[in-house]
């Protein structure tokens, strides 16, 4: 079920024109459900089988986009036929019965999943594709910026993907494997269903939400289901503890306490630093074989070259790759099919991550958070990360998210929004006591010179389905462009905008 490639890898990021395999021919699908269902039968094949051959008896062939069509419940469909409002081409709706509630139907248009599997044949036989056949396309989260489509295509991205779960999880054939991200973002796809089926792994698909019915969820599906390897979001593990966040970056607060509440010392821990555009992860620990520290994602994963540029009177600096590597994405879809512009700019032959970083005497690279995330107070360079995680270490602080503010005087000055432990109590009249404590926190873990402006207690912050704070949203607003927010599609919980609005201006 493939055909042998000559070339390993051409193609330059200047010219994007980054192929890898080229002669090559695989499927996808053969390789992570076919030669596994094959040697132990299980239902995955037949139900793939179905699916594939659903899609070809309406007629879909390969190149086809289709917009989301499979309806897990009786709120994504509703999602849908809002969605669909919007998406006149579309012209089949997939619905398979989940929660049992009766669902809005559009006769003609929509159709039962279980009544179409019966209506074709259970054996569907995979066909060569190309290397560099567009595999999925993937929406990044938005999280700075205008979201953008993105595609991967099969042999490059399956590697990174296989290899990537071979060695930075070390899975064995025996092991249940379990990645709590949603499936619908990269994660999911590399780290849910790729990764571990490549593999041959048992994987774990899970659809609540980590605190229903109780904050023990997680752990609760750990134990039913034997799991022996978790992969999962710092926005979990502090919700979790019901503790504040410091931004993407994991905190050595949260490191710890996964370690020592979670894995009982017993287990390794690996933060993994990637991308939508990276495929699979690029700089991470390999358990047992590299110290870690927390807080630090460590070494690049093999054949990985980070470099840091621009790194001004510091070793911090911009993060950015040298040479491609296989699951590298193509190309922006639809953009004229352009290959990625992030290649191109604003360092021309290597590959531009737009996330601040430093590395210390070790050699450990330490991930800032995203470059416009960084602020500069009269020439002091500070990331938002480490500001926000000296307020965390106030009892009081849940979740923070900083952000600068341009100032003529001393270029940006910082502007910390905060929320607060249900459990903490305070005078909500004097706020201005509150806002003093946390400043001089500040002041006293950095420095004078990172002192928070203005400290602005809000209800909840704005953020991306996967968990990301967006702090372009805080920025905005503070900086009084609150009317030009742009897309919030991609936000959690839209509603949480109004009140930051409302809470900013009414804070002096
Ligand atoms: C951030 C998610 C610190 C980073 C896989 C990156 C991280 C962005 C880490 C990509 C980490 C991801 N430590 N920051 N271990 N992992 N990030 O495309 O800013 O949704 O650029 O992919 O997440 O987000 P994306």
């Amino acid at each position: 079920m493939e055909s042998p490639f000559k070339t390993i890898r051409s193609g330059s990021f200047e010219n994007g024109d980054i192929v890898w395999f080229p002669e090559g021919g695989l499927n996808a699908s053969y390789n992570c459900v076919d030669r596994w269902a094959y040697t132990h039968p299980d239902k995955l094949l037949r139900g793939v089988s179905s699916t594939a051959n659903i899609l070809k008896a309406m007629g879909i062939k390969q190149g086809d986009t289709i917009s989301d069509c499979k309806s897990r419940a009786i709120a994504t469909k509703a999602i849908v036929d809002a969605a669909l409002k919007e998406c006149p081409e579309v012209e089949h709706v997939f619905v398979q019965r989940r929660t049992g509630n009766t669902v809005a139907w559009t006769e003609g248009r929509d159709k039962w999943w279980h009544e179409e599997t019966l209506k074709v044949p259970n054996y569907c036989p995979p066909e060569v594709m190309s290397s560099e056949d567009p595999l999925f396309i993937l929406y990044t989260s938005g999280s700075t910026g205008k979201p953008k489509g993105v595609v991967h295509t099969p042999a490059g991205y399956l590697l990174g993907a296989a290899l990537t779960v071979k060695y930075v999880f070390d899975v064995h054939p025996e092991d249940k494997f379990a990645c709590m991200a949603d499936v619908g973002w990269i994660t999911g796809h590399t780290y849910i269903v790729y990764g571990p089926l490549l593999n041959g792994v048992t994987t774990t698909v899970f659809e609540s939400t980590p605190v229903y019915p109780t904050p023990s969820r997680y752990w609760q599906v750990v134990e039913k289901h034997q799991i022996t390897h978790f992969y999962t979001a710092p926005t979990a593990i502090r919700l979790l503890r019901l503790l504040g966040s410091v931004g993407e970056p994991i905190n050595p607060e949260a490191w710890d306490w996964y370690n020592e509440h979670v894995g009982k010392k017993q287990c390794a821990i690996v933060d993994t630093w990637w991308q939508t555009e990276t495929g699979s992860i690029m700089i991470t620990p390999f358990p047992g074989a590299i110290e870690t520290k927390p807080g630090s994602a460590t070494v690049p994963f093999f054949g990985i070259e980070p470099v840091i540029l621009d790194p001004g009177n510091s070793v911090e600096g911009i993060l950015c790759i040298r040479n491609p590597w296989p699951s590298i994405a193509r190309m922006v879809w639809k953009d004229n099919n352009r290959y990625l512009d992030t290649y191109m700019r604003p360092y021309p032959g290597f590959f531009y991550t737009g996330d601040g970083v430093g590395c210390d005497e070790h050699g450990y690279i330490w991930i800032k958070g995203r470059v416009d995330d960084i602020i500069n107070v009269s020439g002091h360079r500070l990331s938002t990360a480490e500001i926000e995680s000296a307020l965390i270490h106030h009892r009081g602080v849940a979740e923070t998210a900083v952000t600068g503010i341009s100032n003529n005087l001393t270029g940006q000055t910082v502007y910390a929004f905060v929320t607060l432990k249900p459990e903490f109590t305070y005078n909500p009249n004097d706020e201005g006591s509150l806002a003093k404590e946390l400043i001089l926190q500040v002041r006293k873990v950095i420095g004078p010179f990172a002192a928070p402006k203005k400290i602005i207690i809000v209800p909840d912050l704005p953020k991306t389905r996967s968990g990301k704070i967006m702090r372009r949203i805080m920025r905005k607003i503070s900086a009084g462009e609150g009317d030009q927010l742009g897309d919030l599609n991609t936000l959690a919980d839209p509603s949480v905008v109004g009140a930051i609005k409302a809470k900013v201006a009414t804070s002096s």
